[in-house]
């Protein structure tokens, strides 16, 4: 894929590493990145090539600092709810790939950058990852999904917190906070590592999990794992994973 603020690459793996490339903006997102993420990730959706992504900030500095303060300054009542709805769309259409999606964080992840960090399914940070949701301190607040997404990843308290406040939280607090997955030293190899060992699992069965977490949060969660469940037993893969457990063998899952 070609892109102008982003990088897309597969490896042999299916592997799909997406890079925000606006490192002199520290990764801003202004409406051309927002616009080629959403498109990223819609063919990341349709691509039988894509098996999972890795998403990652260009340089040393950031993951992304934040949406674009520029184009925020001019916003009216109107112009305002509806970057909200479209950042929220793009951000929800993340979270709702049904391959697995990492953040790899180094540096800045501020505003929509903490935003985007948080719709992906796992994050994983070096030491120098920094998280905030500043708007408060612009006079706004998360709009990308940020009030709804913190208080479910670390609960109420913390993120009011965090979002009141404005404060920068470093790596290994996120990481006791429940916000990052594993602080490393390099967090592109180690999510290449979770990756793969995903994708050594029942893709189906993988896929069928991501959406049962994500209804963890409502009272048709138990319902849909059922049902989820029950779907699982018919395929190819459940056939294969219990009988290569049975037959003391490693399964070849095929997807189906
Ligand atoms: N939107 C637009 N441009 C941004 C940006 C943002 N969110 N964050 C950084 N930039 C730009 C800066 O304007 C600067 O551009 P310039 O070189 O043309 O002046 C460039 O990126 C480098 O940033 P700079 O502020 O010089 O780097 P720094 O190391 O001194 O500070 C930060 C780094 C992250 C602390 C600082 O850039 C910052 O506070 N950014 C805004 C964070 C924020 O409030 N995000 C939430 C937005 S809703």
């Amino acid at each position: 894929m070609s892109y102008t603020t982003l990088t897309y690459e597969t490896d042999d793996n299916g592997i799909t590493t997406i890079t925000i490339n606006r490192p002199d903006k520290l990764n801003a997102l202004n409406k051309e990145v927002l616009n080629e993420l959403s498109d990223a990730f819609q063919q990341v959706a349709v691509s039988t090539d894509v098996k999972a992504v890795l998403l990652t900030g260009a340089g040393e500095k950031a993951f992304v600092a934040g949406a674009d303060i520029k184009e925020l300054s001019s916003l009216d009542e109107h112009t305002g709810r509806m970057v909200s709805q479209k950042g929220q769309q793009i951000f929800q259409s993340i979270e709702d790939t049904r391959k697995p999606v990492v953040a790899v964080v180094n540096g800045y992840a501020l505003g929509g950058g903490a935003e985007l960090a948080m719709a992906c399914h796992m994050r994983i940070a070096s030491a120098s990852a920094v998280f905030g949701l500043p708007e408060v301190g612009l006079g706004l607040i998360p709009g990308y999904g940020g009030t709804q997404r913190l208080p479910h990843i670390v609960g109420r308290a913390r993120a009011l917190e965090m979002i009141l406040t404005g404060k920068q939280v470093k790596a290994e607090e996120a990481r006791e906070m429940g916000l990052v997955n594993m602080v490393v030293e390099n967090p592109v190899d180690e999510a290449k590592k979770l990756l793969t060992t995903i994708l050594s699992n029942g893709p189906v069965a993988v896929r069928n999990a991501i959406r049962a977490v994500y209804h963890s949060d409502n009272k048709r969660g138990f319902q849909v794992e059922a049902d989820l469940f029950g779907n699982l037993c018919t395929t190819e893969d459940a056939k294969e994973g219990t009988s290569a457990f049975l037959e003391k063998r490693k399964p070849d899952f095929k997807g189906k």
